[in-house]
């Protein structure tokens, strides 16, 4: 029987992003979820160059009437591999080209990893942090600041597969544009969450909710209706649906028990080659011929999504966006 029935303070949370038309939605939940406390964003080269991600996530901030979250620009490209961005999804502009007015709003003068070093340890309470990006800054804040393990509540990150890729037949974008970055942030030695392909392709919100968002008077409900017709599928012209993406990862925080994991151990392959960039994801119930032979190796262990609850995260998703003000003040 529960004895605490006190309200929970909001969870402390800081997104890595390359915003991104699934970015921008999972940073629209994060100002508007009463349950979170969105403390910083830090922005990545990935969907589009970092500069122009740096642009989306403030006019994001911005439409949403969000208070003034601190916002850095990092790593413009990945650790070893070149820029790789996918503009074929997101539009030139990496925000689905809408015509968005360019913010008033400017970055902080510190570079991302700086900003997450000052903002973890600076928080009364451990911080979880969310990337919906390649690994980049998080691997290098992890390889400069190490000490920053201490006051990091869980990572749930949006990368990898189970079973599918998308990049590549085996390997999802995030993880493969930076697999290097991707193994450094597995084995921080913190509790972590894989948010991967498996459940993301489908946590869908319908077209006539969609219709609805975009419909709104209020501009950061109508921004993520106009993000999530943009993104598709498209099942019905008039009519468009929408995945939720990244903000799935954010729905996972804010909500766990929406979630299905399994703690399992995962690799990434690093290897030049059809599996670079793969999360290898240890499922057998029993030790193999490879351990029997000496194959042994230390895995870290993840909680891997492997089910959703597509109506919850859904219906959490629009209570939010929909929420008359939301946490946002002007
Ligand atoms: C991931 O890649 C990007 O296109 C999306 O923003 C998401 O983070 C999906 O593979
Ligand atoms: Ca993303």
């Amino acid at each position: 029987m529960p004895t605490d029935q006190r309200p929970r303070p909001p969870v402390p949370v800081i997104i890595d992003c390359d915003t991104g038309i699934d970015d921008a939605l999972a940073l629209l939940l994060a100002v508007r979820h009463p349950g979170l406390d969105l403390r910083a964003v830090t922005c990545v080269a990935g969907n589009t160059d970092v500069d122009g991600v740096v642009r989306n996530t403030l006019t994001v901030l911005e439409q949403a009437g969000a208070p003034r979250i601190p916002v850095a620009r990092g790593a413009g490209r990945p650790l070893i591999e070149g820029v790789r961005t996918a503009r074929h999804v997101h539009g030139h502009d990496g925000m689905g080209d809408l015509g968005l007015p360019a913010p008033a709003r400017t970055p902080a003068d510190v570079d991302a990893v700086t900003l997450l070093r000052r903002e973890i340890l600076a928080s009364p309470r451990p911080v979880t942090l969310i990337p919906t990006a390649p690994a980049t800054n998080i691997a290098l804040l992890l390889r400069t600041h190490p000490e920053v393990t201490r006051n990091i509540e869980r990572i749930v990150f949006m990368g990898g597969a189970v079973a599918t890729g998308n990049a590549t037949p085996v390997a999802e974008f995030n993880v493969w544009h930076d697999p290097e970055a991707t193994a450094i942030m597995l084995t921080a030695g913190v509790p972590i969450t894989m948010y991967g392909l498996d459940v993301f392709q489908r946590v869908i919100v319908p077209g006539p909710d969609v219709r609805r968002l975009r419909a709104s008077t209020e501009p950061g409900t109508r921004l993520a209706g106009e993000l999530l017709a943009h993104r598709g599928p498209v099942t019905d012209e008039a009519d468009p649906g929408g995945g939720l993406g990244d903000a799935g990862a954010v729905c996972a925080v804010a909500d766990p028990e929406g979630l299905t994991t399994h703690r399992l151990p995962v690799e990434v392959s690093l290897a030049p080659g059809p599996t670079r960039g793969q999360t290898v994801v240890d499922r057998r119930a029993r030790p193999g011929e490879s351990e029997l032979h000496g194959g042994t190796r230390e895995q870290p262990l993840v909680d891997v999504a492997l089910d959703v609850d597509v109506a919850r995260y859904v219906d959490l998703y629009l209570t939010a966006v929909e929420r008359p003000g939301g946490r946002a003040t002007m």
